[in-house]
């Protein structure tokens, strides 16, 4: 993140000063907070990351999706009420009074290349790649430190017995923040050998959908064309009504025919709702 010039910044405190605010007009909904050291006091509602711009940070790293999906807004921070560090996502945390903070939008990790055809989906395969994992002393800092609160520990575990399956599974809500990798003593980039577990299974275990397969071939055959062409002269208040009732597979009320959409004609007619 990049201080936005803060130096005239109205928002930090300069003495025992509450900030008055629109919202604070009544009665003071404001909370010091000290950011990478330096004090503000901030409306108590935000989160992390509105408070950091809220004080003048404009923010080129660090942020993302600001809803909790694109791991860009790892924090750490401490609070009086604990010697712990705590850690969340900006964009998800709420200020605490007097919370002592900081983002982690990176933590350095070597990101390595690979043949995913030519590996094997073995332990042995990802351990010739992050030979570190066989360092894990299992004292689950990783996990203990996870916002998405996942068995961080358990991935490497499982990955170190030869259970990708497993460790994929446990992995795939990682949003790659990085915050296991700043805790853990055997220097593990969990999530860089998550992806890679992932990649492993999906490619040599999973089994190939043979749906896939036939749909496209037929596409190959332009068997779909004239629904396309169809689709391509509806203009966007009908594409969006088709989007949004579209019904699913084993939406109720109406057959999905093999190979047809047929279905846009039955929700302009106002036959779907
Ligand atoms: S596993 Fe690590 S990188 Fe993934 S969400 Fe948890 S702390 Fe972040
Ligand atoms: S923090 Fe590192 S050493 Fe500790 S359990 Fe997690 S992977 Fe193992
Ligand atoms: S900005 Fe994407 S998770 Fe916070």
């Amino acid at each position: 993140m990049a201080n936005n010039d803060i130096s005239d910044n109205s928002n930090v405190v300069q003495s025992n000063e509450v900030l008055v605010t629109e919202q604070t007009t009544s009665k003071p909904t404001t909370v010091p907070i000290f950011i990478m050291g330096k004090r503000y006091r901030v409306p108590s509602t935000l989160t992390i990351l509105k408070a950091l711009e809220f004080a003048g940070y404009r923010l080129l790293r660090g942020v993302g999706c600001r809803a909790g999906f694109c791991g860009a807004c790892a924090t750490v921070y401490k609070t009086p009420d604990s010697y712990k560090l705590k850690v969340g996502l900006a964009c998800q945390t709420v200020v605490e009074p007097e919370m002592w903070v900081t983002e982690l939008p990176f933590f350095p990790a070597v990101k390595k290349t690979y043949d995913i055809e030519k590996i094997p989906a073995t332990a042995e395969a990802v351990m010739a790649i992050y030979p570190e994992i066989a360092r894990c002393v299992a004292c689950n800092s990783c996990t203990r430190v996870c916002p998405q609160d996942l068995e961080v520990m358990d991935i490497i575990q499982e990955t170190l017995h030869g259970n990708l399956k497993k460790a994929a599974e446990l992995s795939f809500d990682c949003v790659m923040c990085g915050l296991c990798a700043s805790r853990c003593p055997a220097e593990i980039i969990h999530y860089n050998v998550a992806i890679l577990v992932r990649r492993l299974y999906n490619r040599h275990l999973v089994p190939n959908s043979t749906e896939l397969a036939v749909r496209i071939e037929e596409l190959a055959e332009n068997k779909y064309q004239n629904e396309v062409d169809r689709l391509k002269e509806l203009d966007e208040e009908q594409l969006r009504k088709i989007y949004s009732v579209r019904p699913r597979e084993g939406s109720p009320g109406i057959e999905l025919k093999t190979n047809r959409i047929y279905w846009d004609d039955e929700i302009m007619k106002g036959n779907v709702k």
